[in-house]
């Protein structure tokens, strides 16, 4: 399975495989014809940079251009993991996939599918989230097949993902690290290892192809402080439900796309989601949910 897969990317084609966080669509990094069609397959603008998973640490050098302290740092101690790292972009990266941008996104997967494939395909390999362009991502190989249907090649199925948010994304090309999208590794953990609090720029707009309408599910997401004030709101509504994290808060990540798939399959107007305590990964299910909100 690993072996058809890794000839697949090959020879140009798609591959939809799993991560820790949600599962990607797969091309060979340097194929900019293949690279390209993932655009064309998601519905997403061109010019939203794509993140380059590679196999193991040693690759960073292979395709960074230059890698900070910070950077290096952050990756022996969270690879593989679900950090990505924002650095000056190696020669071989094609412009299809960083949208021309100077800088590239790099990530080693935590999960031993995604790993077997880097070693059998010895390259690395492109890969957004495998949904459409704007909607939830797939946190399983069910969601993937829904959403691209015959457009994508081949479909790796490693069961659900274990973190179900997106990756944490750090940008170590200035002087003062800054994280554009928050995930399971915190930014008290990133601090950890490179001796002060990154600057926070995650939220709405910031990084380029994250805008508020990402992570949408077709119902109405209404967000509420508590569980008493969401029950409240969605007794005035019809056809509303409650959503609410409850004390594991990791268990409701992981769960989270599945249930937003789940509210629009019921046809579900409305969601009523209580926020999560704004620590740890509550903060990346916060950040999901207010994009969820359309950013209200
Ligand atoms: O967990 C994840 O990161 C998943 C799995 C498949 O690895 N991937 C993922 O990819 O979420 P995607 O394309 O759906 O989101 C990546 C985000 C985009 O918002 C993109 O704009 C940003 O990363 N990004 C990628 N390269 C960048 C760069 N060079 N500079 C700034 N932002 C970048
Ligand atoms: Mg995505």
């Amino acid at each position: 399975m690993i072996a058809r897969a890794a000839a697949i990317l090959r020879a140009g084609g798609l591959v939809a495989f799993p991560t820790e966080t949600v599962y990607g669509l797969g091309a060979d990094a340097t194929n900019a014809e293949a690279v390209t069609r993932i655009f064309a397959v998601k519905g997403r603008p061109l010019g939203h940079p794509l993140i380059v998973h590679i196999g193991d640490v040693s690759q960073l050098d292979v395709w960074a251009g230059s890698v900070p302290v910070s950077a290096r740092a952050l990756a022996e101690e969270f690879w593989p993991g679900p950090l990505t790292v924002i650095v000056e972009r190696g020669r071989q990266v094609v412009d299809a996939v960083t949208g021309g941008h100077p800088t590239v996104g790099l990530r080693v997967p935590d999960h031993p599918m995604a790993l077997e494939l880097l070693r059998e395909f010895a390259g690395a390999i492109a890969a957004p989230s495998a949904n459409r362009f704007g909607r939830v991502s797939p946190t399983s190989a069910d969601h993937v097949r829904s959403d691209l249907g015959d457009e994508v090649d081949f479909v790796l199925d490693g069961g659900p993902c274990a973190v179900g948010v997106e990756s944490t994304i750090i940008d170590c090309t200035s002087d003062v690290a800054m994280i554009l999208r928050h995930g399971a590794v915190t930014a008290d953990e990133i601090a950890a290892v490179i001796g002060y609090r990154p600057a926070d720029v995650g939220g709405p707009s910031r990084a380029p192809g994250m805008m508020v309408s990402h992570y949408a599910p077709d119902c109405r997401v209404v967000l509420a402080d508590s569980h008493a004030s969401a029950a409240e709101v969605a007794l005035g509504l019809p056809v509303a439900e409650v959503l609410d994290p409850g004390p594991d808060v990791a268990a409701f990540a992981h769960d989270l796309y599945r249930l937003l798939r789940d509210a629009d399959r019921r046809g579900v107007a409305t969601l009523v989601v209580v926020l999560a305590p704004e620590v740890g990964i509550g903060v990346a299910v916060n950040e999901r949910l207010r994009k969820a909100a359309g950013g209200v």
